[in-house]
């Protein structure tokens, strides 16, 4: 089993690890004290765990339909019937979806109890687990409710990876492949191969570095004052493509990670259009997603004034257009971006696609 710890004081907690990694479960239970434990999931996750101490389950709806306000009172009162005090544990067993409701139910119910995430997910073991950040959709738009609530373990057991849908790795790779970019685990600048190195790993190996590099990050500002910006690397573009998706009713089906790695690609080309990067580092880019079989480009019909519109609403954005762009120094929050740069860095995708085509012309 490999352990990554998650260094925030007295809030100290454990990642684990590998093959097996459930049967953790009741031990971490155990050192909580809890007497009883509350299991959140969705229909399909088919891990079997135990909690040692008697147990309830709350099955909520699949999807992403299930991170909505009215979940989060289903299953506090779901909380409530089994008689959870705030001594007591809520495990999270699921993926992202699973992980941000029921960390939230967590976090508000009676004030907030402690939680233990069992993902079965790649996105969530390599992401949406670690790091506390947990919440809910509104119908305005995505993630809009929320809480910093930190879990007391995370347990990432590989196994559980084995019979997942190809789209879910897929999209699991996609929130992999922004860590080729980021610093590692001890602040060192990623070199060239970076993502060739990662894939090389053993399953579980790949899976830890990621938690390394998100653990350090949390630690170091978890309630993302600025560093922990760097783990939305390619997250404004994939957050509005989605908002697109989910509120404006855009035709395209992307899952999280698929909207990434068109995320990172566009980042890319923003910030060459910004001359922090060159045209080669723009192909890495492109080179590592199309080498992990994800989209490199814009859905068709992607609207550029709806995106723009949509990426000015991201959270790290403060009235303004805010990205996390590669740069001469790294990757880094880059404030006050000039809408014709965006749009002229969609233009630039668009134009990447066309030059592909049979007949694309002069751009060769
Ligand atoms: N998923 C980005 C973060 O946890 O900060």
């Amino acid at each position: 089993m490999i352990v990554v710890p998650v260094e925030l004081g007295e809030r100290r907690y454990e990642v684990l690890v590998g093959p097996g990694a459930r049967r953790e479960l009741s031990g971490a239970v155990r050192r909580i004290g809890a007497r009883r434990a509350v299991v959140v999931t969705q229909h399909g996750i088919d891990v079997d765990i135990d909690a040692g101490v008697p147990t309830d389950r709350v099955v909520v709806p699949d999807g992403e339909g299930a991170k909505s306000m009215a979940q989060v009172e289903a299953v506090c009162r779901a909380f409530v019937r089994a008689g959870l005090s705030r001594r007591d544990v809520v495990v999270a067993l699921g993926g992202g979806v699973v992980s941000d409701l029921a960390g939230f139910a967590a976090a508000v119910h009676l004030r907030g109890v402690a939680y233990v995430t069992v993902s079965t997910s790649l996105l969530g073991q390599v992401d949406a687990a670690v790091g506390g950040k947990t919440g809910v959709n509104l119908p305005e738009g995505k993630n809009l409710v929320g809480a910093f609530w930190q879990p007391a373990a995370v347990l990432c057991d590989t196994d559980a990876l084995s019979g997942l849908p190809a789209r879910e790795w897929a999209s699991g790779r996609g929130e992999m492949a922004k860590y080729a970019f980021l610093p590692g685990p001890a602040g060192d600048r990623p070199g060239a191969g970076a993502a060739e190195r990662l894939l090389a790993m053993p399953l579980p190996a790949q899976v830890a570095h990621c938690v390394a590099i998100k653990a350090a990050v949390v630690a170091a500002d978890e309630r993302e004052g600025d560093r922990r910006m760097l783990l939305n690397y390619g997250h404004t573009l994939a957050h509005a493509l989605e908002a697109a998706a989910f509120e404006g009713g855009a035709g395209w089906d992307l899952r999280h990670g698929e909207a990434v790695a068109i995320g990172l690609v566009f980042a890319a080309v923003l910030a060459a259009r910004l001359g922090r990067i060159d045209d080669a580092r723009v192909e890495e880019h492109r080179a590592v997603v199309r080498g992990l079989d994800l989209p490199a480009e814009l859905p068709v019909g992607a609207d550029p004034a709806l995106l723009v519109r949509l990426m000015a609403r991201d959270k790290k954005a403060d009235h303004d257009l805010t990205f996390v762009l590669d740069g001469p120094d790294g990757v880094a929050p880059v404030r006050g971006v000039p809408e014709a740069a965006v749009l002229a860095a969609l233009a630039d995708m668009d134009n990447a696609v066309a030059r592909r085509q049979p007949g694309g012309g002069d751009r060769g």
